[in-house]
């Protein structure tokens, strides 16, 4: 039974990660590509803050100084996710993403909406 448990416990593992990576292909990356990916690694220059957006595992690792850009099940603990708030909330904040006299649009709140439920896994 400990075996089957096991077993039971990767596979619902594996089709979470496939999940996420469904989901990111699908609805995460155009809303980046939109808002982030011009300052953040598409351009092949060096990403700004040292965090590029542009794969999953970029976006989990994040940047220089603002901690991990994802950390699943904790939006507070998401420097992706806080800073896209902070841009969309309160654009006068010097660490509002996309810096507020930038042509970029700040994400809207369906579009927050979407990647907290991504990031909390609802
Ligand atoms: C016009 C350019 C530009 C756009 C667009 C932009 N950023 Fe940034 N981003 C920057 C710059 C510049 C920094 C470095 C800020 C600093 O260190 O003061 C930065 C830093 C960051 C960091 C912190 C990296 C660290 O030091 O840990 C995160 C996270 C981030 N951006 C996320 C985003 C997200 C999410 C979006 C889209 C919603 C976005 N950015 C859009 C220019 C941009």
């Amino acid at each position: 039974m400990k075996q089957l448990a096991w077993v039971g416990l990767l596979v619902s593992t594996s089709l979470w990660a496939a999940e996420r990576e469904a989901v990111y292909q699908k609805e995460i990356m155009p809303i980046l590509e939109k808002s982030c990916l011009d300052c953040h690694g598409r351009d092949g220059k060096k990403p700004k803050g040292g965090f590029n957006a542009t794969t999953l595992a970029g976006l989990e690792k994040g940047g220089k100084e603002e901690g991990p850009g994802i950390t699943w099940g904790e939006v507070e603990k998401s420097s992706l996710y806080r800073l896209a708030h902070l841009g969309a909330t309160n654009r006068a904040d010097e660490m509002a993403m996309p810096p507020k006299d930038k042509k970029q649009p700040a994400l809207t709140n369906e579009q927050l909406a979407k990647l907290k439920a991504w990031i909390e896994n609802k």
